[in-house]
C-alpha cells in the first residue's frame, strides 16, 4: 500500500472543499494540502504567473512525496494544468473544469449560469469545455469580483459576500436559468446562500464530489487506496494563524499549519 500523500493546491481555501470530498471518500489517505494565500487571489492575474506559482506548488508537493496532484483550483487548471502535464510528464494530475457538461445535460430551460474567475473564463480549457458541451445551452457568465477574497476572510453570510451574489445572480435569474455551475473551488462554501438567492428551482453544481471520484478511481488503478493512515497536513504561504481560522470557519476543524514562504515566482522555500 501506497502511503504517500495526495497533493493537493489552491491559490487559498477554496481547495479546501475539494479536500472535504477526498477526506469523506478515502479517510484513509495521507494528505498535504497547500494553500497559495501569499498570492490569493490568481483570478485576475496572467496566465503565464499563474502557471509558475502552479509549478512551484508542484515542485513542492513533490518534494512531500505527493504521488497524485490535485490541482483543486479552476484558474490554476485553466491557466496550468497543460503546461504542468508538459512539465512533469511522469505526475498524475487531476484538475478541475466548469461543470458544464452535467449542467447542459440536466438545464430544462437551456439556460444555465456559471459562476467563475475571468482568468477561468479566459483559459482555452473553458472555451472547449463550451464547444463539445453546451449544446446550444445558453450560458450566462459572472466573475464575482470580490467573493474570492470575502470567503478568504471567512465571510459566508454577510452584506459584502449577499451583493456580490445577488448581483451576479439576479440577472441570470431574470434570464431564465435553472442550473448554476460553480466554477471557482471558493464557492461551494457559499451555497447555502445561493440556494437562498437563487430558490429551490435552481440547481446548484459543484464539481467537487466528482473530482474526489477521479482521484479515487486513479488511486485504485495504481497502488490502490489506503485505508489506514488519515495524516492531514496544511502548508500556506501566507498568514498560520488567518489558515487555522479558515480551517475552522469553513470545515469546522482544528489543524496544524505550517508556513512556506516564496523565494521568487517559482520556488518555495522548503
Ligand atoms: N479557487 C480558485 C478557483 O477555483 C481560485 C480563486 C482565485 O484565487 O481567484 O478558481
Amino acid at each position: 500500500m501506497n502511503i504517500d500523500p495526495i497533493g493537493i493546491f489552491d491559490s487559498g481555501v477554496g481547495g479546501l472543499s475539494v479536500l472535504r470530498e477526498i477526506r469523506s471518500l478515502m479517510p484513509g489517505e495521507n494528505i498535504v494540502y497547500f494553500g497559495d494565500q501569499g498570492h490569493v487571489p490568481y483570478g485576475p492575474r496572467p496566465m503565464k504567473q499563474i502557471q509558475d506559482f502552479s509549478e512551484g506548488i508542484t515542485r513542492f508537493l513533490l518534494a512531500r512525496n505527493a504521488k497524485i496532484i490535485v490541482v483543486a483550483c479552476n484558474t490554476a487548471s485553466a491557466a496550468a494544468l497543460k503546461y504542468l502535464r508538459e512539465t512533469f510528464p511522469d505526475v498524475q494530475f487531476v484538475g478541475m473544469e466548469p461543470a458544464v457538461k452535467p449542467a447542459a445535460e440536466k438545464t430544462q430551460t437551456g439556460k444555465v449560469g456559471v459562476l467563475a474567475t475571468p482568468a477561468t473564463f479566459q483559459g482555452a480549457l473553458y472555451a472547449s469545455v463550451v464547444e463539445r458541451f453546451a449544446n446550444g445551452v445558453e450560458l450566462f457568465q459572472n466573475t464575482c469580483n470580490g467573493l474570492v477574497q470575502q470567503i478568504e476572510r471567512g465571510n459566508l453570510t454577510g452584506d459584502e459576500t449577499r451583493t456580490i451574489l445577488e448581483e451576479a445572480l439576479h440577472p441570470m435569474l431574470e434570464n431564465n436559468i435553472d442550473t448554476v455551475v460553480l466554477g471557482c473551488t471558493h464557492y461551494p462554501f457559499v451555497i447555502p446562500l445561493i440556494e437562498k438567492i437563487v430558490g429551490e428551482n435552481v440547481r446548484v453544481i459543484d464539481p467537487a464530489p466528482a473530482v474526489a471520484r477521479q482521484v479515487k478511481r486513479l488511486l485504485e488503478a495504481g497502488g490502490g487506496v489506503n485505508q489506514t493512515a488519515g495524516d492531514v497536513r496544511f502548508v500556506t504561504s501566507g498568514g498560520v494563524k488567518e489558515f487555522k481560522s479558515n480551517l475552522k470557519v469553513l470545515l469546522g476543524i482544528n489543524g496544524e499549519v505550517e508556513f512556506a514562504g516564496w523565494k521568487n515566482d517559482r520556488e518555495i522555500a522548503a
